[in-house]
């Protein structure tokens, strides 16, 4: 039996999460849009976080340019929340977008703020980590600030 309980649960187990998922959204829905644009704010700031943490060597401009490169997306996402409707599109976004918008705004706001601080400090010339770890921090928390609140 302890060997074959787990043999039987494992296929049902896969069947749900198939079910659950539905394959990934159509890359020209609004859904497929918005989540391309954040794989893009993750390869920027994924980078930033790692040279923070010492799991990627410090490099200055290359930090530096992942900055760059999030404040030219910073607004790129938001158009593409239109009310969903009967979308059957994946994805993760929660109803508080659309009936909390003034959250939402702010949310996003907050977002927009920390990446402009960021790039305010980045544009001087990075030349350590400690000057702009507070600044990456932020960002990191407008990113994970709003997946608290309206990210499934
Ligand atoms: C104002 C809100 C908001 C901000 C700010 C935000 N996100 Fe998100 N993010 C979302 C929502 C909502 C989704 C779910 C979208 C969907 O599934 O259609 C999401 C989804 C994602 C995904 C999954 C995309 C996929 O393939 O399904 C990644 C990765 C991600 N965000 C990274 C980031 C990073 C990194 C940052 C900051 C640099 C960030 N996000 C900032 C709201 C936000």
């Amino acid at each position: 039996m302890s060997v074959s309980l787990p043999r039987i649960l494992l296929p049902a187990a896969l069947g749900l999460a198939l079910v659950g998922c539905g394959g990934p959204a159509d890359p020209d829905s609004p859904e497929g849009k918005r989540q391309a644009v954040f794989k893009q704010f993750l390869q920027h700031s994924e980078p930033m976080g790692g040279m923070l943490s010492g799991r990627v060597p410090f490099d200055g401009e290359a930090l530096a340019g992942h900055a760059e490169g999030l404040a030219e997306l910073v607004e790129a996402p938001w158009d593409y929340f239109p009310e969903p409707g009967d979308s059957r599109q994946r994805n993760a976004a929660l109803p508080d977008i659309w009936q909390q918008p003034d959250a939402w705004q702010q949310a996003i706001a907050d977002y927009r703020q920390a990446v402009a601080d960021l790039l305010a400090v980045t544009r001087e010339g990075v030349d350590s980590p400690e000057q702009v770890a507070a600044p990456v921090a932020a960002v990191q928390q407008g990113c994970k600030g709003c997946h608290d609140g309206f990210r499934r």
